[in-house]
């Protein structure tokens, strides 16, 4: 974090940043080590597991005090930053602190009781990734809040409840209130924090938790909980699975998509985390391509080759959002497949018009596994067209 300098704006930020205002001899929120508030945003940052980049994703803070969630976010990447609070001074002094720091930050004064229909005027109708609503929840009309959570939240929602004393934000009343107000089929605490008083922390979430490693930590979809435990990818496929006899939970990482299953279950899920040459960011690109692989998949499929797709899944991680498919579990060895198989192969994909890359049927395919006496192609992605 630059370090502030501009001594009229360290005022302004300790005297018009206060919460509650005037009650206080210093801000709310950490700034940078000159600039202690009575909020830790290190400590807090730790408890939540802030995410580390939020490259091209969309935020909004709800209540942002000086934004500091905003300015952390946008520096962490993000594409679209909104902060909102219902106090002009304070809005105007996070104006200036993210102009100081040449950060393009939205920030309008906003009552979050005058409700969605004023908010939508305000910002747009747009949806976000991450709604951040911290420490807010017993300062206005509940129903309210939640109904703007629950409008504008696309994937995540980060939620701070109140001191557990004053306000009885424990967790278990927290969870009540979650279930009567807030439209989220998973929420996960995160943790207290403790830099002020007690207070739960939780992300909330449109659908269930898978746990991957490496790049995409959390990726969360609308299946059961899947644990990936760490060292069983296998990066390149030719050969057996390495899937280690005392694990329950499997994944292998290609290159343009991930397998995750639970060892013995009948499906498992393939991810599509695409390689930049064929990345894009729009979700109803992903959706289309999707939706394409999983016809060529289950053509593939009804001809003899290619695992069952059953459902198109939403996923995300805290950083990207990801469309998979839900399909039968394989649990075979990797294979070298014959001439005469990829002879076949190839006839079948030349009577549906299905092709992989430049609309030549001429590659070797890798990635055929072996169950009861059938091989099977698995790894049909965004490379795979049909005319
Ligand atoms: C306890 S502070 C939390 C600030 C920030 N969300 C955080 O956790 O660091 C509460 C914030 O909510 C804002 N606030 C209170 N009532 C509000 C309302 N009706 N509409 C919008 N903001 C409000 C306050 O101005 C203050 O910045």
């Amino acid at each position: 974090m630059k370090h502030i300098e501009n001594e009229s704006l360290r005022e302004a930020i300790i005297r018009r940043t206060q919460w509650p205002y005037g009650k206080r001899d210093v801000q709310y929120q950490s700034v940078d080590s000159t600039l202690p508030g009575i909020r830790d945003m290190d400590h807090r940052y730790e408890i939540m597991n802030f995410p580390e980049t939020f490259e091209g994703e969309t935020v909004i803070d709800i209540g942002c005090n000086i934004g500091m969630i905003c300015i952390d976010a946008k520096r962490r990447g993000a594409k679209r930053v909104v902060g909102i609070d219902y106090r002009p001074e304070t809005i105007e002094v996070a104006k200036k602190l993210a102009k100081e720091l040449e950060l393009e930050v939205e920030f309008y004064t906003f009552d979050v009781n005058d409700g969605l229909d004023v908010l939508k005027d305000l910002i747009g109708e747009e949806q976000f990734d991450h709604v951040f609503a911290l420490s807010i929840w017993g300062h206005v009309d509940k129903p309210t809040l939640a109904n703007l959570i629950n409008y504008y939240t696309k994937t995540l929602c980060w939620f701070e409840g109140h001191c557990v004393i004053w306000s009885n934000d424990t967790k278990s009343a927290m969870e009540v209130e979650f279930e009567n107000l807030l439209d989220f089929d998973y929420y996960e605490f995160l943790g207290e924090t403790s830099d002020r008083s007690a207070r739960q922390n939780y992300k909330l979430s449109r659908s269930s938790r898978v746990i991957m490693e490496e790049r995409n930590k959390q990726v969360y979809f609308n299946g059961d909980i899947y644990k990936t435990v760490r060292g069983t990818y296998v990066e390149d496929n030719h050969g057996e699975p390495s899937v280690p006899e005392d694990v329950e939970y499997y994944s292998y990482k290609g290159k343009f998509c991930s397998f995750i299953a639970k060892k013995g279950d009948d499906y498992g899920y393939k991810i599509f985390i695409q390689d930049p040459a064929h990345g894009t960011d729009d979700h109803e690109e992903k959706k289309s391509r999707v939706e394409k692989i999983f016809k060529i998949q289950n053509i593939l499929h009804e001809e003899g080759f290619a695992p069952k797709a059953h459902e198109i899944i939403i996923c995300h991680d805290d950083q990207t959002f990801y469309y998979g498919i839900k399909v039968d579990n394989i649990n075979g060895k990797f294979v070298e497949t014959s001439k005469d198989w990829q002879d076949r192969f190839a006839n079948v994909c030349k009577k549906h018009n299905i092709s992989r890359d430049k609309d030549s049927f001429d590659f070797k395919p890798n990635n055929c596994i072996e169950q009861d006496g059938k091989i099977y192609m698995v790894d049909i992605d965004v490379r795979w067209k049909m005319a």
